[in-house]
């Protein structure tokens, strides 16, 4: 039985950056970090385990340094955070770029359109500086937005782990409506190489096995591309996976999300390996 891990899987940069500044700014000062950092559950739990609190109501936080998560939040939270404590940002740049580009999309006097899922934590962040924003999903949320949306100037932006063929057919459906279509493709380069690795995989695998917390965006979006070519499994850990998954199987695939540590990976391919000994 072979098995393949994608080119691009496991940890991005934003990742990578937020928990390396999180553990640098730990060693000197006390910090608690406002929401999950990330979402996987080993790297939130190796977190706490370093003594750092989560901490998801303003009210709720005690020390004196403050880490906004790699999803970013509004202007308006930073503030009454900013009076509670020190901010350290970890922020990841490219969720950055979406808040200023939708911003500078406003003022120009576009309206909004999100292409996200509005529950999402960094959906959430980039609406809460925009005066009316719509978020939509797929193209029945066009139609439900429709007045809104036909013979209006539109400016669209995309949650950085969305889909990338979804956002394309979306994307051309408004243009077709829109007046005017300022249309910044914010789908985040990690996100893009991850679907594009993943698919190439699923492609020729038998199975297809996704690692990543199950709350990770980008992770279920990497489920979607797979399972369009071949059974597909979403884990977060070795401990999930089941022996019959592997019979008759010859070609074993794996991609994991971009929050996804390594130890993870590395744990799913030792356990594979086992149940191909025993
Ligand atoms: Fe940033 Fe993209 Fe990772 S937005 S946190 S580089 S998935």
């Amino acid at each position: 039985m072979k098995i393949k891990l994608a080119d691009n899987a496991g940890f991005c940069f934003g990742v990578k950056r937020a928990i390396d500044i999180v553990k640098k700014e730990a060693k000197t000062k006390k910090l608690e970090i406002f929401g999950d950092l990330v979402h996987n559950p080993v790297v939130v739990d190796s977190l706490r385990k370093k003594g750092i609190k989560i901490v998801y109501k303003i009210d709720d936080i005690t020390a004196e340094n403050i880490v906004i998560t790699a999803h970013n939040t509004d202007d308006k939270t930073k503030e009454l955070l900013k009076k509670k404590a020190n901010i350290i940002d970890t922020a990841c740049p490219h969720v950055k770029h979406v808040h200023n580009t939708s911003k500078e999309m406003e003022k120009q006097g576009y309206q909004v359109l999100i292409i996200g899922k509005k529950e999402h934590i960094e959906v959430q962040g980039i609406s809460g500086n925009l005066t009316n924003p719509i978020i939509i999903l797929n193209k029945e949320d066009i139609i439900k937005n429709l007045d809104l949306v036909k013979n209006k100037k539109i400016g669209c932006v995309v949650q950085t782990t969305m889909n990338l063929e979804k956002t394309k057919k979306i994307t051309e459906e408004l243009k077709k409506l829109a007046s005017e279509f300022w249309f910044e493709n914010t789908i985040c380069d990690a996100t893009r190489k991850r679907q594009e690795s993943a698919q190439k995989i699923a492609k020729e695998a038998d199975i297809m096995l996704v690692i990543g917390g199950c709350n990770s965006s980008n992770t279920i979006e990497l489920k979607k591309v797979c399972e369009k070519y071949t059974t597909t499994y979403h884990i977060e850990s070795a401990e999930e996976l089941k022996r019959e998954w592997f019979e008759q199987v010859n070609f074993v695939g794996i991609t994991a999300g971009a929050s996804t540590p390594n130890i993870s990976i590395k744990r799913v391919i030792e356990k594979i390996n086992y149940f191909k000994l025993n």
